[in-house]
């Protein structure tokens, strides 16, 4: 975890967790919060509802993950990873959005901490990343971790990190992550239940 992310999520109590099938709604949902520039900077142009329809279903299928960034319950934030198939060394991309109140806060760059973490510890060994070349927060973020600008042609910028072996510490980012997230949601269940169940 950088220390923008870090200071982020314990000023805010902004928790990260992987998102799973059940919950493809609230996925698909995200993406009618952005505001039509931030669509377009995420899918390149301008997608009709019934595209994002189709996209949501296929965010979740043949391994791919999808990790959101939550604040008190609160979806703000995704951060998409899609294996490349048939590759060896594995390969993987990613792409990020942000809900436009609570860009540049930080949200960005914790997803993008706990994706690499995701990706080292199931072994891909290098993370790609497209994006717009007038994108210049989204090239910022992944210059920060450690992405190599390689290719760039009219507006499209292509990154890529090179991701190192499963270490300790990416263990403890993803295990410990959801382990928070995991008691956070079972504690809300006891508060939300009638007292005397309790
Ligand atoms: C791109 C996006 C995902 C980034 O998430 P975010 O939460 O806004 O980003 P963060 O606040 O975590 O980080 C932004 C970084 O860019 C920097 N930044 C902001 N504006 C910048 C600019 N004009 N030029 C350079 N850097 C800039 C910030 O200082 C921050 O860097 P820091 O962490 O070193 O301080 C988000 O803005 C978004 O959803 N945009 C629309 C969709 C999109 O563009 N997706 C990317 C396509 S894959």
């Amino acid at each position: 975890m950088t220390m923008h992310s870090a200071t982020l999520q314990t000023a805010t109590a902004i928790t990260i967790r992987r998102l799973w099938i059940s919950e493809q709604d609230l996925f698909r949902k995200h993406f009618d919060q952005l505001d039509p520039a931030s669509r377009a900077m995420r899918f390149g142009g301008a997608v009709h509802d019934s595209f994002l329809d189709t996209y949501a279903r296929s965010a979740f299928s043949h391994g791919n993950m999808v990790f959101g960034a939550f604040v008190k319950g609160t979806l703000l934030g995704v951060g998409e990873i899609k294996l490349l198939a048939n590759s060896l060394p594995l390969r993987a991309e990613a792409a990020f959005s942000v809900v436009p109140e609570w860009q540049d806060k930080g949200v960005g760059d914790a997803l993008f901490a706990r994706i690499i973490a995701a990706l080292q510890n199931r072994g891909v060994r290098s993370l790609s990343l497209w994006c717009r070349t007038s994108n210049h927060r989204m090239r910022h973020l992944a210059a920060k971790h450690n992405s190599k600008l390689d290719f760039v042609a009219g507006d499209e910028t292509h990154g890529e990190v090179r991701l190192p072996w499963p270490m300790p510490s990416s263990i403890i980012e993803e295990v410990c992550g959801e382990a928070f997230c995991y008691a956070q949601a079972m504690q809300a269940l006891m508060e939300a239940r009638p007292r005397s169940e309790h």
